[in-house]
């Protein structure tokens, strides 16, 4: 099974996941690359696509990537986010994305991201978005070593369901 990990990131939270994710892969035949490195999206049995939620949503350059895959190839989404994890803006973000993809999501990982402080800055001069800037400020030292971990695990039990399917197609 060849498997890329693939991310976009601004601030480089999403990489930390990426490479958290890239580390659990009990394989060789894994890659590691920044969405704007990957030249071909074909050729991989499973791709790993991370972003960080903008706007409650996902960044243009990862939709223009998770339109590219192909139907045939798995895919697993992950992202960090400022708002607290149990919150509706990663899940929307989560939902937008599992909607550009054409193949089957196997699924999906979220932890929250250290928010630049100029954007909590700009909010918190903003009554509408205060609230939301106040939220932002307490992802501060996010993704951490515990939000990693989780990444690893969640890496590992993904594998175990891929090369179950995998197995399953072959009998
Ligand atoms: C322009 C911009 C918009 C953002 N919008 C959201 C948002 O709607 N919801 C949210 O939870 N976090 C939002 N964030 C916070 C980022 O998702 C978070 O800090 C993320 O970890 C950044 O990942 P990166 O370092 O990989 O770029 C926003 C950040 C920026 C810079």
């Amino acid at each position: 099974m060849k498997i890329l990990v693939a991310y976009y990131t601004k601030t480089g939270n999403t990489k930390k996941v990426a490479e958290s994710i890239h580390q659990a892969l009990d394989t060789n035949d894994k890659e590691l690359k920044s969405m704007k490195e990957v030249e071909d999206v074909g050729g991989y049995d499973l791709i790993f696509c991370g972003f960080p939620v903008h706007a409650h949503s996902v960044p243009v350059p990862a939709q223009n990537f998770l339109k590219k895959i192909q139907p045939s190839t798995k895919v697993v989404l992950f992202s960090t986010h400022g708002s607290q994890t149990e919150g509706q803006m990663p899940k929307e973000a989560i939902r937008n994305a599992i909607g550009l993809v054409k193949g089957e999501v196997l699924g999906s990982f979220t932890c929250r991201g250290e928010v630049e402080q100029e954007v909590i800055d700009e909010l918190m001069n903003k009554p509408e978005h205060r609230a939301w800037a106040m939220e932002a400020r307490s992802a501060q030292s996010h993704p951490d070593s515990a939000d990693l971990e989780d990444a690893r695990f969640f890496a590992r039990n993904i594998i175990r369901k891929a090369e179950g399917f995998a197995k399953f197609a072959r009998k």
